[in-house]
């Protein structure tokens, strides 16, 4: 069973893993995911592989506790086993050598953001990183960003550290300086990405985006991740997980996410009780 073998907290509730799957980390390439399972009865986490260390075996995953999966998850150490990682799962980024991209993370959005990044700079291409967060202590990834990305603009809505306000302003202030983009790629909420591309649809500047919907068996055959692009059903464990930001049906993706809330609340509130009697 994969081993973890690093923790570090990189922001409240935010841990970044390093997880011994000598397979996957030499074979996974910037875009793919994996999806894992802590244990027989844990529910099934599409996870993106942040970086991979492919000499030493080692891949890294991010995760923000969101729910009772990812809050058992973070409560791993070093040491502890995972019962399955499977991977690399769905398609790379589409990176041409030479490429000038503006990357976009917001929030926890910077942890799928920054392996495209480095792959578009390990291409020979060019980067313009924007990092976002609401406030100071949630920014994450900057030092990593900083190194792949020339500039790196760092903005928080509160203003507590970089510059005040949203990513899109910082975007279109780089638009406004004349930066020249074959395209942007936006990760992080959903709103966010869709404030993202209605900023670079009138532009015409390609827009990729990264979704995280439900997933289960991440093989295209449970449909539990299915998505609407152009008007095509596709399957983000198998099609994507990025898709042109200008075809994509955000407010179907943001029904189906909705869905699962109120189930999730319940499994959260039954995790803290189990947690609080042991
Ligand atoms: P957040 O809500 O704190 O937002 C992070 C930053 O995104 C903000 O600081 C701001 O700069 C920007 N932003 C947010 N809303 C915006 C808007 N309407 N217009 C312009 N910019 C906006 O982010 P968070 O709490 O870290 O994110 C959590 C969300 O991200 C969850 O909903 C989760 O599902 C989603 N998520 C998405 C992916 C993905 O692959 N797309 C991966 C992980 C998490
Ligand atoms: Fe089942 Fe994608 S997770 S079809």
């Amino acid at each position: 069973m994969p081993r973890i073998l690093a923790k570090e907290t990189l922001a409240p509730d935010v841990v970044r893993f390093w997880i011994d799957a000598p397979a996957i980390a030499r074979k996974r390439r910037p875009g793919q995911f994996v999806i894992i399972r802590t244990d027989e009865t844990g529910e099934r986490i599409p996870l993106t592989i942040a970086d991979a260390d492919p000499a030493h075996g080692a891949i890294s995953l991010i995760v923000q506790a969101v729910g009772k999966s990812t809050h058992k998850l973070n409560r791993l150490e070093p040491g502890d086993t995972i019962l399955d990682v499977a991977g690399p799962l769905g398609q790379p980024t589409r990176i041409e050598p030479g490429m000038r991209v503006c990357c976009i993370g917001g929030g926890i959005g910077t942890a799928v953001v920054y392996p495209i990044a480095k792959g578009v700079r390990a291409a020979g291409g060019s980067v313009a990183g924007i990092i976002g967060a609401r406030t100071r202590d949630l920014i994450i990834l900057e030092r990593e960003m900083s190194a792949v990305a020339d500039p790196c603009l760092v903005t928080t809505d509160d203003g507590s550290y970089g510059r005040k306000g949203l990513v899109t302003e910082a975007l279109r202030m780089l638009l406004g300086e004349g930066y020249g983009f074959d395209e942007v790629v936006a990760v992080g909420p959903l709103p966010m990405m869709q404030a993202v591309c209605s900023v670079t649809r009138p532009l015409g500047l390609k827009t990729i985006v990264s979704l995280n919907p439900i997933m289960v068996d991440g093989t295209g055959m449970c449909g539990g991740c299915r998505v609407t692009i152009g008007g095509e059903q596709k399957f983000v464990c198998v099609d994507g997980p990025e898709f042109d930001g200008h075809q994509v049906d955000f407010a179907e993706v943001a029904a189906r996410l909705r869905a699962y809330r109120e189930d999730e609340a319940a499994a959260m509130d039954r995790y803290r009780a189990e947690i609080a009697s042991a």
